[in-house]
């Protein structure tokens, strides 16, 4: 039987681990810190950097820990004086082809360069500073990501991110030696080429090379500005994640505090996203059904599958890589969306406030929420600023709050009020389950079966995960669904768009219904969330998402009681046209 199990020391200490594994996996077994720069756990090991090298008995030349698989006997060294200095030595080359003003860097503390310089206590540049002046202008031009080949250190974990991970290609590697770089097609800005703003290269980039667009600094002055009614929004998937930069688990107390901390940054408003998620699963139902009734009326058939739009990543695919199935995605504006025109009407009518004088403010896991939120369909834009996880963190930094030193605060009464299932949108899979929930009683007029709370296949990490959902009772009007199979589908991540897109144009598959997440695992998983990122880690965000739709007392989406209120006071009310425009792109 073959041996699977290797046996090495490093440092002297023993180690074993499975057969096939790196220097570098023996060395995190046991605890073992080396420094990595162009390694990251969730890509395919490039070794190009050779920060991590390590001395191997028997070997003259230093070898790559990332690159290396261990053998049987290895002994290894990860920090004598050759180590150490020829590390060193590869920090001071790449400080010397970086643009190193650190007090002014967007990643200054956080950023993996820094930590190796500091590490190597470099001190004086010993090589000559080759960044050019001219060198040091960020590509701005797009609405979501800032590109600085300033501060790159070429180790292109941006380039495999956006192939591998994105399967989109916006980068790749060209010339040689010095002049080696991380370039757009022909060089061009990022505005003119296909990027899906995703912003996964942001939260895997080492350095401050890419970043997102920072918005926050308006949003101060926004806060400053006596005249504006400034009302914020957070969605789950930010909320859980915020302690991993600031240092505290997310608990039972978490969100009231945050509440409590937006408070004290300033804000009029803070407002239960979970409310307009409520509201979107609601709408999206309520398409989803219409489409179903004119499929069943429509002989061509051409009319499903229904696919979800709340991911800006997507709706900025499919315009570029598959525009023949723009007409099948829902028209139903995203939770942020619905939030911010729903603030500027219903909201400004209860308090009297002139919708011009509100400062709606969406903190999303997205990037690509940026862009999206320059879309108005009233003259006053629906959000006025889409801020990340990442940038709301800063700005709790910024204010010296100690979040878990908070006394718990509500959300602002009017809305207030969430489902489980709207928690759940913010993962994988999350959107379809929340929707077979409100669709099941609005079809069969019948309590949902509790199993039906959870849907394993749903939750999966494939990237094409599918249920199917059959009634045997419908009411009035439905009859023509009784005993058919309505079949879901939920794409996780853009790497498996494609696969989905091929499989609608050759007619492998036929859905009714699909959610698309351009991200992988969801909006938990979104390019604007704390830095460092992994699989890891996402896996525990969705895991508490999961456990918060358990602990809530109603599950779905149509119970929740504030719904019902501004359905009846309001949504119902307005002339249907004025309707069609709060909710539907
Ligand atoms: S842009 Fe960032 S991730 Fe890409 S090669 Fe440069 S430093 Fe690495
Ligand atoms: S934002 Fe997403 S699509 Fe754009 S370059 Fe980065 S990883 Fe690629
Ligand atoms: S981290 Fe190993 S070569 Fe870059």
């Amino acid at each position: 039987m073959e041996k699977t199990l290797i046996n090495l020391t490093i440092n002297n200490i023993p180690v074993s681990v499975q057969k096939g594994s790196t220097i570098l996996d023996a060395a995190h077994k046991i605890n073992m810190h080396i420094p990595t720069l162009c390694y990251h756990p969730d890509l395919k090991v490039a070794g190009n950097c050779r920060v991590c090298v390590v001395e191997v008995a028997g070997t003259k030349e230093l070898i790559t820990a990332c690159s290396t698989a261990v053998t049987e006997g290895m002994i290894v060294t990860t920090n004598s004086y050759k180590v150490r200095t020829a590390r060193k030595t590869i920090v001071e080359l790449l400080l010397s082809e970086h643009n190193a003003d650190c007090t002014k860097c967007y990643r200054n503390g956080n950023c993996e360069l820094q930590w190796l310089a500091s590490e190597y206590r470099i001190g004086d540049h010993v090589y000559h500073d080759l960044v050019k002046e001219e060198e040091k202008q960020p590509d701005s031009t797009s609405l979501c990501i800032i590109k600085d080949d300033s501060k790159c250190v070429r180790c292109q974990r941006c380039v495999r991110t956006c192939s591998d991970l994105q399967d989109v290609g916006t980068f790749s590697v060209i010339n040689k030696g010095k002049k080696q770089k991380v370039s757009t097609f022909y060089g061009k800005p990022l505005k003119d080429v296909f990027c899906i703003d995703c912003g996964q290269c942001t939260s895997r980039c080492p350095t401050a090379a890419l970043t997102e667009k920072p918005l926050y600094e308006e949003v101060w002055d926004a806060l400053a500005d006596t005249g504006k009614h400034v009302v914020i929004a957070t969605t789950p998937a930010v909320r859980v994640a915020i302690g991993e930069e600031l240092g505290f688990e997310y608990n039972k107390h978490s969100d009231s505090k945050i509440i409590a901390a937006l408070r004290l940054l300033g804000f009029d408003s803070v407002v239960d996203s979970g409310y307009f998620h409520d509201i979107y699963i609601v709408e999206l139902c309520t398409e989803f059904m219409l489409k179903m009734k004119q499929d069943n009326e429509n002989a061509a058939k051409t009319i499903l599958p229904y696919i979800t739009s709340c991911s800006p990543g997507w709706v900025e695919f499919v315009s570029t890589k598959c525009p023949e199935i723009k007409p099948l995605l829902s028209q139903c504006k995203s939770p942020r969306l619905i939030f911010g025109s729903l603030i500027k009407t219903y909201y400004a009518d209860k308090k009297a406030l002139n919708p011009k004088d509100i400062i709606t403010v969406s903190v999303t896991p997205c990037t690509a929420a940026k862009n999206e939120s320059t879309q108005s369909m009233t003259g006053i834009a629906d959000v006025d600023f889409s801020i990340t996880t990442r940038e709301l963190v800063r700005m709790i930094r910024q204010s010296g709050i100690d979040i878990q030193r908070l006394d718990a605060e509500d959300y602002e009464p009017l809305m207030c009020e969430h489902s489980g299932a709207s928690v759940l949108t913010e993962v994988s899979g999350g959107t379809t389950e929340a929707v077979i929930r409100t669709l099941s009683e609005l079809v069969t007029g019948n309590e949902l079966d509790p199993k039906m709370l959870k849907i394993m296949p749903l939750r999966s990490e494939h990237g094409i995960k599918e249920t199917v959902l059959t009634f045997s009772e419908v009411r009035t009007g439905w009859e023509f669904l009784k005993d058919q199979e309505i079949r879901f589908a939920a794409v996780n991540g853009s790497r498996h768009a494609m696969d989905f897109f091929k499989q609608l144009k050759e007619n492998q598959k036929h859905y009714h219904f699909a959610e698309v997440m351009i991200c992988q695992g969801g909006c938990i998983g979104g390019g604007g969330q704390p830095i460092p990122v992994s699989a890891e880690l996402i896996k525990a965000r969705a895991s508490i998402l999961y456990s918060l739709d358990e602990i809530c007392g109603q599950q779905k989406a149509h119970e929740n009681a504030r719904l019902n209120a501004i359905y009846r006071e309001f949504l119902t009310k307005t002339e249907l046209k004025e309707n069609q425009k709060i909710l539907y792109y």
